[in-house]
């Protein structure tokens, strides 16, 4: 469900979003309420809004041009953490959630800040279902979202609903489980390894120019301290596939 700007307070406001939501296989209503509970503790913390994924501030700091005009999609948005750091900055931002909390509260958080003209468009829909254009954002950012996609399901949702959507020379950075996580046992998550991830980026005309491995106990809302094992990733499209003088950085 796509919603434009015009529309968006009154429909956010009335909360009636998820209602309107379709089932469908894979995607029951009951994980968008998983999610809505999950976004509303961390709004109800003592800190709705925590900082950005690191790498999302690098990305913002060191190589995201504010001259190129077009958006940032921002997936798997919560309460705005990386929208924040991206609006602060002076870039465009689409938020997307799969729960329509998420895309609420990052609309009120950032209303706070009076950063809310820098959303331009919010979705509500799983990334599975979504449908950019060919190269529409500069760049594509989102903390763990990725991993939640279905191991069946990982590389055709990637390929075609994220990395096709970047322009040449536009930018990807997120987050994923590794082996080692607490949760890496979840046949619902795609875990993977940091050659693995490599690999998939450069087979697809990214540089993957950071990436980075940790360990540590995360800090989740309702499960307690997992073990965190990630692997954090900013690629940059090929500007054809020739041509691309970035640097390498390996952490
Ligand atoms: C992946 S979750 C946060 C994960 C975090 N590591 C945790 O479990 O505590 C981040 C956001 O992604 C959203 N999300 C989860 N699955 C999604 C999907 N399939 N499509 C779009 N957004 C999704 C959630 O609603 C949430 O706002």
């Amino acid at each position: 469900m796509h919603t434009t700007k015009s529309s968006l307070v009154d429909q956010l406001v009335s909360s009636s979003l998820a209602l309107q939501f379709e089932e469908v296989e894979r995607f029951p209503i009951w994980s968008v309420v998983k999610w809505s509970r999950f976004i509303d503790r961390m709004q109800r913390s003592s800190r709705p809004v925590p900082p950005p994924f690191q790498l999302v501030q690098t990305l913002v700091d060191t190589y995201l041009p504010l001259s190129d005009g077009r958006p940032v999609l921002d997936i798997g948005c919560e309460t705005g953490k990386n929208a924040r750091a991206l609006a602060k900055a002076g870039h465009q931002v689409v938020c997307l959630d799969i729960a329509p909390k998420a895309v609420e509260c990052t609309v009120k958080n950032l209303t706070k800040d009076r950063l809310q003209d820098r959303i331009v468009e919010w979705v509500v829909s799983p990334i599975e279902k979504f449908a950019p254009s060919e190269g529409q954002y500069k760049a594509v950012v989102g903390t763990y979202a990725f991993s939640f996609i279905h191991p069946d399901l990982f590389e055709e949702v990637m390929e075609t609903n994220i990395l096709s959507a970047i322009a040449p020379g536009g930018y990807f950075v997120g987050g994923f489980f590794g082996t080692k996580h607490s949760w890496a046992s979840d046949p619902d998550l795609t875990i993977v390894t940091k050659e693995k991830i490599s690999k998939f980026f450069q087979e697809r005309g990214f540089i993957p120019f950071l990436v980075k491995e940790e360990t540590k106990l995360g800090e989740t809302t309702s499960q307690g301290k997992p073990v965190f094992h990630t692997i954090s990733v900013i690629a940059q499209a090929k500007i054809s596939k020739d041509a691309f003088f970035g640097q390498s950085v390996w952490c």
